[in-house]
């Protein structure tokens, strides 16, 4: 029977969370890995993986549909989800930073326009410096924005830079660092204990491995 269910961030960080996954002794057919279910099960049976949208998963974990989940600090930084978090996982690592046209400063007038997947964080950043800001939220293709002129500057995940580079943008100021994290739903913590709880230690093994190279 399954014991525990754990929603994983689909997308950039799906593979490394996988990879994860099986180096702490989750088993998964190269099938079942190459199918586009969005639910399956792990060999043993014990485990049940989800496959949402990045911003889904604190949705899942919250309601207890998912009793963990695999997301990165960025998503959990915009959601106000009340979650568990204890564990860093070492991958997924990326920046949230300001990024503007390499060929023409922001200006300095009037109201700052602002395009961004993450609305709450990039109205803290400015706001914590006294900086008026339109916030134009964007789905994707953030870093269009800035280059048609819908804004002036953007707040984005910048992993390996070459997106911004590709459209001619550069860091004017990293935000913050973000990581995976492990997020756990607050009543699976304390009635799935046992469970939770050995699931949490392998990861933790695994983490500690990785970090000695072995
Ligand atoms: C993210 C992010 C940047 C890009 C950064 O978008 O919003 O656009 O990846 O990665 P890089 O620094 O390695 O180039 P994502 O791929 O999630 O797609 P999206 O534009 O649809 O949000």
């Amino acid at each position: 029977m399954t014991e525990l269910t754990i929603a994983i961030a689909k997308g950039r960080l799906q593979a490394e969370a996988l990879d994860l996954l099986t180096s702490a002794g989750l088993g998964f057919s190269s099938e079942t890995l190459a199918s586009r279910r969005l639910a399956v099960e792990d060999e043993s049976g014990l485990y049940r993986l989800i496959f949402v949208k990045p911003a889904d998963v604190p949705v899942y974990v919250e309601h207890g549909i998912a009793d963990c989940g695999i997301v990165g600090r960025d998503i959990l930084l915009e959601s106000d989800a009340d979650l568990l978090q204890p564990l860093s996982l070492n991958i997924g690592a990326c920046r949230i930073a300001v990024a503007a046209r390499n060929d023409a400063p922001v200006s300095q007038l009037g109201m700052l326009r602002v395009a961004t997947k993450y609305p709450r964080i990039a109205a803290r950043h400015f706001g914590a410096r006294g900086v008026a800001v339109d916030i134009i939220e964007l789905s994707g293709s953030v870093e269009l924005a800035p280059v048609l002129g819908l804004a002036d500057c953007i707040v984005d995940l910048v992993e390996t830079g070459k997106t911004l580079r590709e459209n001619g943008l550069c860091i004017i100021e990293v935000i913050t660092e973000s990581v995976a994290r492990l997020v756990v739903n607050r009543a699976s913590y304390q009635l799935k204990a046992e469970a939770v709880g050995q699931f949490i230690k392998s990861l933790e093994d695994t983490l500690r491995r990785r970090a000695s190279g072995d």
